[in-house]
């Protein structure tokens, strides 16, 4: 046989093998790493949630979906729903694309039949999102449903909004009681700008104003939405937050930040200088949260996208690949620095009985929670609740039970003042800077309380009863971890400490 064509053929068999290799591991489920209670697809890529809507006794969400593969692409909206926020039922595809892809944006109830679209005798839905047009450009469209958002319809003469932009996107709309007007929030991501629009109809919209060039500007403004918040501990004061996804707290990545303010249904003003920057979430991995519509109790409950556009192609799952933060309650707190956003997991465990508890305890070194291994591979939250310490630095460890070298640490640095997830040694590494640890300021006069929702690759931290909070992604290599508290040159007296097991 002629050398030329045997070595040509081995090579080719080898180029085979190492596809077939690269191929099978990549098709390998992922498991360990999907989030037992925190929303993720059955299978492919999403990213921001859409369309948050309480709604005849369950909570939608939509979101941005690619239909037919583990990645970025053929823009549609998926949708799954939840009686409880713990358990989500994933519901057919309901907004695919068509020659324009459908980007983010928002669901609301016409309870009164404004619109004038679809069965007056059905209840009807109205999604309102950006129709992409690859390249070309972005502008709002709408389409109904009166099946509880199951099927849609495209409104037959889309566009609703269009003002001939390139970046032009992601509405968000809600009713504004005084002004008796439903009003969008929309952002001009290269201005970074959000323009607000009025409408009494949902299909025609006027312009109110525009709100730009104030807080983080070093990254473009994407998924702006505002909400009318309870100030805690008064009767019913409220303040207005105008919340918008941009860059985080670290130069590079993206995160989240609100203004707190006034709005009088044509104008949102900052109640801060323009140049405060406020932070909603202190880690990498809390994006394009946007509250639901018509939350039960008047509550403002929203959620995120739980990951990271600098590494979002990185993350390491299948057959899915973006998953959703946990709900949380949204309401300010009067602190000595101005009104801060605070934050609340839902549903309210607090109520709940916990699976695990242990009351007044001192902690030198550490001590390994033994109660923690009937909880290997649940979903569960951990408070620890401190009286006082003489420690360096205190909190909890996650540690592989085969690699003493893979590690997660959450808790609070007294030297720094700070609170931290450090997952720097806690498996994969999915890019430079993931490793870099996730820090956020102490809040002066405020407890020092810490709660922790794990769940499997998920870690949210919100202490000091929730001004504080941290969303960090961890990917562990190790099949089982042991989980101790640590206190570090000095002494740790707890309260109690107490577990809740989420089923
Ligand atoms: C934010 C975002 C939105 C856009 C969508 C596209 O993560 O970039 O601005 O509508 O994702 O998937």
């Amino acid at each position: 046989m002629n050398m030329k064509i045997h070595f040509k053929n081995i090579l080719l068999a080898s180029l085979f093998q190492v596809a077939f290799l690269l191929i099978s591991q990549a098709q390998t489920a992922t498991d360990a790493w999907r989030p037992l209670v925190h929303f993720s697809p059955q299978k492919n890529w999403t990213n921001d949630p859409n369309g948050l809507i309480y709604f005849k006794g369950y909570y939608h969400i939509f979101f941005q979906h690619n239909p037919i593969a583990n990645e970025w692409g053929n823009m549609s909206w998926g949708h799954a729903r939840s009686k409880d926020l713990l358990h989500w039922e994933e519901l057919p595809l309901a907004i695919p694309h068509g020659e324009e892809y459908i980007f983010s944006g928002c669901v609301v109830w016409d309870k009164e039949h404004v619109s004038g679209l679809g069965d007056p005798q059905k209840e009807l839905l109205v999604a309102i999102y950006t129709a992409d047009y690859p390249n070309k450009k972005q502008e709002q469209h709408l389409a109904y449903s009166n099946d509880d958002g199951l099927t849609w319809t495209k409104y037959l003469h889309n566009p609703i909004l269009d003002i001939n932009l390139l970046n032009f996107r992601d509405p968000s709309v809600i009713w504004h009681n005084s002004s008796k007007q439903f009003v969008m929030s929309v952002a001009k991501p290269t201005e970074r700008s959000v323009q607000f629009y009025g409408s009494k109809n949902l299909l025609n919209w006027e312009l109110l104003s525009e709100f730009s060039n104030q807080g983080e500007l070093d990254m473009i403004w994407e998924c702006p939405s505002l909400a009318e918040l309870l100030v805690e501990g008064s009767e019913k004061e409220t303040k207005w937050v105008l919340f918008n996804s941009t860059q985080g707290v670290q130069k590079g990545f993206v995160g989240m930040q609100y203004f707190v303010g006034e709005f009088n249904g044509k104008t949102f003003t900052n109640a801060n200088p323009p140049e405060t920057k406020l932070f909603v979430d202190y880690g990498k991995d809390f994006y394009a949260a946007i509250p639901f519509y018509n939350a039960p109790n008047q509550e403002v409950l929203w959620l995120g996208w739980a990951l990271s556009w600098q590494y979002a192609k990185e993350q390491p799952t299948f057959p899915w690949k973006g998953q959703m933060s946990s709900i949380r309650k949204l309401s300010l707190i009067n602190s000595p620095d101005g009104l801060r956003l605070k934050q609340e997991f839902r549903p309210n465990f607090s109520e709940v009985e916990p699976t695990f508890q242990i009351k007044d305890v001192s902690i030198t070194k550490s001590k390994v929670l033994s109660g923690i291994k009937l909880l290997q591979n649940k979903s569960y939250i951990i408070e620890l609740d401190v009286e006082g310490t003489t420690s360096d630095r205190w909190g909890l460890k996650w540690q592989s039970a085969d690699n003493l070298q893979e590690f997660t640490v959450v808790g609070f640095d007294e030297i720094k003042k700070q609170w931290f997830i450090d997952r720097s040694k806690s498996g994969k590494i999915l890019s430079p800077g993931f490793f870099k640890i996730d820090s956020a300021p102490w809040h002066e006069g405020e407890s020092r309380q810490l709660r922790v929702w794990v769940d499997h690759s998920m870690l949210e931290l919100l202490a000091q009863d929730g001004i504080v909070a941290i969303s960090s992604l961890r990917f562990p290599l190790g099949k089982k971890e042991n989980l101790s508290v640590f206190s570090d040159k000095g002494k740790l007296d707890l309260k109690q400490i107490r577990i809740w097991e989420l089923k």
